[in-house]
């Protein structure tokens, strides 16, 4: 693992007396923001304001920084390096924010295309696509992969999109698993082609699975998804039981007036099955048409569950995770809520995310990025990206603004983010 300081020492003296080179490095940068105006060109003025702000700003810091050999700003701020030096075990600087949280999780979307057409995720007359020159090619997602796991990223889980359309993503799995100090490698699935491809996913290495199932009726299922598939998905499920997948996750958006009527049935699922049923809570993003009134709060569930089943136990949680579990006593499976809207978890966040065009997206609901892909494509080295990295974790905010705010900000469309 590359500290900072030292890559940061590294890169001065490469740079030390060579104007080009740091004018080079600052025009990446606002390359970088251009593009990200182009491509956000719908968002209000306002809203580009911010978001060029911040870009704009950043390269103009990077470069200034480079000329006075003081990175600091930018990548360093006394405090940040002051929770670095205090904490018992070192991880990578480029990857911990002003508020010391340490990014061991990077999700990877591998495409922005899908077989289903869910209602929450993405708009009824789809999205327009990223031309495929502009997407991370195979190569290009295994370089960023590796060099996020050399700076102390344990856990990838592939998304998108649906990541098992893509070809190539057995041997995503393959080379990821290759690689040392990785510790999961976990998939996102609406579970589609889930188990025709399960016995090679398992060779490849997939450690972890989550099946996205929002209901039990199959005619629900196709209204909310916008396609046919529910008996595959099952099939899925059962077959991922069946290799010894423990627990099997199953994630389910509670949407008012779809299928907050089959909470029970979902958890009555789990008392023969092995499954984590994990409640969404529904949230906004751009053309899913989200509105408060169609959120059902973790609170709220949680009260229904409760008087069907009073026993109902809370079960202890790690650190950073992100579901609160629950178990019925005597089940063999168990129920978890993801309450981003109600109660997020902003506070121990320890995720990063790479979009399947390549840019990097320190929050879901942030609507700042920058393009690793572009960086990379200019020919820079493992350094000048980790500076862009760092750069761009160090701006993460300490939390999303409130689930109000965030239902009126621009923001991709799920299906573009890769959740
Ligand atoms: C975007 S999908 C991508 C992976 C895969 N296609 C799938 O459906 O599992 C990842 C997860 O995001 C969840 N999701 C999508 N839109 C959401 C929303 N508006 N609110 C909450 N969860 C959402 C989906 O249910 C799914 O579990
Ligand atoms: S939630 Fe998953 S399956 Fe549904 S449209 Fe989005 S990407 Fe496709």
């Amino acid at each position: 693992m590359a500290s900072r300081g030292v890559l940061c020492c590294r890169l001065l003296d490469r740079h030390n007396g060579t104007g080009g080179a740091i004018a080079q490095l600052g025009k990446l940068f606002a390359r970088c923001a251009n593009r990200k105006f182009q491509r956000y060109s719908s968002a209000t003025h306002k809203e580009n304001e911010l978001e060029l702000g911040d870009s704009t700003s950043a390269a103009a810091n990077f470069a200034a920084s480079l000329k006075t050999g003081s990175t600091q700003e930018l990548v360093s701020p006394r405090s940040r390096r002051q929770r670095l030096n205090d904490s018992d075990i070192p991880f990578s600087a480029f990857l911990t924010d002003s508020f010391g949280r340490r990014h061991s999780y990077l999700r990877i979307s591998l495409t922005e295309k899908c077989n289903l057409r869910c209602q929450y995720c993405m708009p009824e007359e789809g999205v327009k696509l990223t031309p495929r020159g502009q997407l991370l090619s195979t190569s290009e997602v295994l370089t960023l992969a590796r060099l996020f796991v050399q700076e102390g990223v344990e856990k990838i889980r592939l998304t998108g999109g649906e990541p098992l359309i893509r070809p190539d993503v057995l041997d995503i799995i393959a080379e990821l698993r290759k690689l040392e100090g990785l510790k999961t490698i976990a998939v996102t699935t609406n579970g589609m082609n889930l188990a025709r491809l399960l016995p090679k996913l398992k060779e490849s290495g997939l450690d972890l699975i989550n099946i996205s199932l929002d209901s039990l009726v199959p005619a629900k299922f196709e209204f909310i998804v916008r396609r046919k598939g529910f008996h595959k998905v099952m099939e899925g499920i059962d077959k991922a039981i069946e290799m010894g997948y423990n627990p099997v996750k199953v994630n389910c958006v509670v949407m008012r007036g779809l299928n907050e009527d089959e909470l029970l049935d979902f958890v009555a699922l789990t008392e023969k099955k092995p499954l984590e049923v994990r409640f969404i809570e529904y949230m906004p993003f751009d053309g899913n048409k989200w509105n408060f009134k169609k959120m059902v709060s973790y609170q709220e569930m949680l009260d229904r569950i409760r008087q069907q089943w009073p026993s109902l136990e809370t079960l202890p949680s790690e650190h950073a995770d992100t579901a609160k579990t629950f178990k019925v006593p005597g089940f063999k499976g168990r129920v978890g809520f993801i309450t981003s809207m109600s109660d997020h978890f902003c506070g121990s966040c320890n995720r990063l995310r790479l979009t399947a065009d390549g840019n990097l997206k320190v929050c879901l609901f942030g609507n700042s990025e920058v393009s690793l892909r572009d960086v990379l494509r200019s020919g820079a080295s493992d350094e000048d990206l980790l500076q862009i990295i760092g750069a761009a974790v160090g701006r993460k905010k300490k939390q999303h603004a409130g689930m109000f705010n965030i239902s009126q900000m621009k923001n991709r469309p799920m299906i573009l983010i890769g959740g």
